[in-house]
């Protein structure tokens, strides 16, 4: 009998090798629930197939209607207003271009099904208003979300933010310590940062949506959530469960660039194992697994803004790559 750990690693892996088989992988992981430490996972056998729901179904709304989310452990009151160090990053400086400019284009599966996601119930792309809706709609099923372990030790879920009609689309790992207590993404130190690199580029931060892949915090100690310095990346098994969620919102909004921030964001979007150097600085083609989408959209992945923290040497590698976006875009940094 394999211990749980190896199955955790196996689940990981098998998770990143085939993004196609996830579904088989949640429903796995729902029918050993208890191997893989993972009581709360609800099984998506219940959830229509993929790639056959009508627009804004009743079927759809299942799939994002949660049942009473269990009991939370009780949270502790956290009064902590951090203080915010001072950040002497300085983004917009031309720098030459990343000499990985190719476009690649990852294959898409033969039989990519119709396009029925970001139709308006009127026919036709959805409006601003429809968008909001759906959106707003998401969010508080995000909130009462607890399909995995993060929903019992949140103190609140972080849909995301941003322009419903954005452009551009950035995307994280998962919220930190400010943002579960603010219940909004990047806005601690790493979102600072963010903020400077979206000024960088010509854009406002209410130009942009700006979302994670993992929607609750995942802490290192979830006993603790008070605790600084107890963030960790989204396992497999959370990336899964929220997966659905982000790629809705994707469909939703229809940006035309999604920008992955760092690793865990960039593996889990590209589908494929490389590591960030490896993938960055190159367009691919987003393929998502539960909805389709009406047009190309492109990805790109970079550095994320606590790496950039912690290495600022990477700015001038992150730099080249906003600046493919920005180009691609046909955005022009403000001139000082
Ligand atoms: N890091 C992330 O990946 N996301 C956030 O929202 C904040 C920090």
């Amino acid at each position: 009998m394999a211990d749980k750990s190896v199955r955790a690693l196996a689940a990981e892996l098998k998770n990143f090798l085939s993004a196609h088989e996830e579904e088989d992988f949640i429903s796995a992981a729902a029918t050993n629930q208890a191997a893989a430490g993972f009581s709360h996972v609800k099984a998506d056998v219940q959830a229509p197939p993929l790639h056959t729901k009508p627009a804004h179904s009743v079927s759809e709304q299942v799939l994002y209607q949660e049942a009473a989310p269990a009991p939370k452990p009780a949270k502790k009151a956290v009064s902590h207003s951090p203080a915010q160090d001072t950040l002497t990053v300085v983004f917009g400086q031309p720098v030459p271009q990343h000499p990985q400019t190719i476009t690649v284009e990852k294959p898409q599966p033969a039989g990519t099904p119709a396009a029925e996601e970001n139709v308006s119930p009127a026919g036709g792309a959805m409006t601003t208003e429809e968008k909001t809706a759906a959106l707003a709609e998401l969010a508080a099923t995000i909130k009462n979300c607890s399909r995995c372990p993060l929903g019992d030790t949140r103190l609140n879920a972080v849909p995301g933010e941003g322009n419903v009609n954005a452009r551009l689309m950035f995307v994280g790992e998962g919220p930190g310590y400010d943002e579960d207590r603010q219940g909004r993404p990047f806005v601690g130190r790493a979102g600072q940062l963010l903020d400077k690199m979206i000024a960088a580029m010509g854009l406002k931060r209410e130009e942009v949506f700006i979302a994670n892949i993992a929607k609750c915090h995942p802490m290192v100690d979830p006993q603790h959530p008070e605790k600084h310095g107890n963030d960790r990346a989204p396992n497999a098994q959370e990336i899964a469960c929220c997966r659905k969620y982000l790629e809705k919102q994707i469909s939703i909004i229809m940006p035309e660039i999604v920008v992955a921030l760092g690793g865990v964001s960039a593996k889990a979007l590209i589908a494929d194992a490389k590591s960030l150097g490896a993938l960055r600085g190159k367009f691919y083609t987003l393929s998502l697994d539960s909805v389709s989408l009406p047009r190309p959209v492109k990805i790109l992945a970079t550095f994320h803004p606590a790496a950039l923290l912690r290495n600022p040497g990477w700015k001038k590698d992150a730099w080249a790559d906003l600046q493919m976006v920005m180009a691609h875009m046909g955005l022009k940094a403000p001139s000082k």
